[in-house]
């Protein structure tokens, strides 16, 4: 709930649900999903799903979808990159568990396959994607190295996404590297993780040191120089006053373990506030 309290200030109501909602959520086996975040503003992804999945109807988090497109349209991967699989229900990701158990094995699931409640297909914020060439291999697609797949890496950070499981990273992230996977987090956060080599379970734990009194993060993203901070949550609503122009878009997105992460794009055309 965002208000606008005249012409240099914004009010944000910050509710505990809000911990568990937003682009930000950290969804992993230590942090299971506490609500589906998006199950209400999931859109079909229809012609950008790949031609051999047998996700049926495939959805997922309107942003996130946007992002997707945009990013497909600028690497030129529409005619080579397919979706494979997006938003899970938790039924679907149980079934596609169980299945792996019997037909992978515990090791191989328990690299590959988050278990129910776990997988981040169930925020509508993930998507699996693979070359539209070769068959559909469900659970490992194959995103090759080289060609309009490096572009897409290259140019996704731009439009918010990141390779969440990344070599290196497995003592923190719990699962195997999956060159397919993406996970929408948005702008600016994604080209920060970028620059600074980390995963989401570091990111979410090195942005609580920039809170409401202590210095903030900044980036600079084109036009908009971009603030962040972290604000703990606690058991009653908090109501934070942003110094910012009526106009300038702020995001607050839960972590889902315990703040919110303020996003502030300040529009540097027109000059900061206060
Ligand atoms: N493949 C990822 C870990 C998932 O099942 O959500
Ligand atoms: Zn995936």
């Amino acid at each position: 709930m965002i208000g606008v309290v005249g012409t240099a200030g914004r009010v944000i109501h910050i509710q505990p649900s809000m911990v568990y909602r937003g682009h930000l959520v950290l969804i992993n086996s230590e942090y299971p999903l506490r609500q589906a975040p998006y199950s209400k503003s999931l859109a079909p992804v229809e012609s950008l799903a790949h031609a051999s999945t047998h996700e049926r109807v495939m959805r997922l988090e309107r942003s996130c979808l946007q992002q997707l497109e945009a990013l497909l349209d600028a690497c030129g991967g529409r005619g080579g990159i397919g979706v494979v699989s997006g938003y899970r229900t938790a039924m679907e990701q149980q079934r596609i568990y169980d299945r792996s158990l019997v037909e992978n094995g515990e090791i191989f699931t328990a690299s590959y396959v988050a278990r129910p409640g776990e997988s981040e297909h169930q925020t509508g914020l993930a998507a699996d994607v693979g070359d539209k060439h070769t068959g559909v291999d469900y659970l490992c697609p194959s995103f090759p190295e080289g060609g309009v797949y490096a572009s897409f890496r290259k140019l996704a950070a731009e439009h918010g996404f990141i390779q969440r499981y990344k070599q290196g990273k497995e003592h923190l992230t719990h699962i195997a590297c999956e060159p397919w996977h993406f996970r929408y987090v948005g702008v600016p956060h994604a080209i920060i993780m970028e620059q600074y080599g980390m995963c989401l379970e570091e990111y979410t734990y090195y942005l609580k040191q920039f809170t409401l009194k202590g210095p903030h993060l900044f980036k600079k993203v084109k036009e908009h120089l971009v603030e962040i901070y972290f604000v703990p949550v606690h058991e009653e609503e908090q109501v934070l006053t942003i110094k910012a122009r009526p106009e300038t878009r702020v995001e607050c997105s839960g972590n889902n373990v315990d703040g919110c992460i303020i996003t502030i794009f300040h529009d540097l055309r027109k000059g900061l506030v206060g």
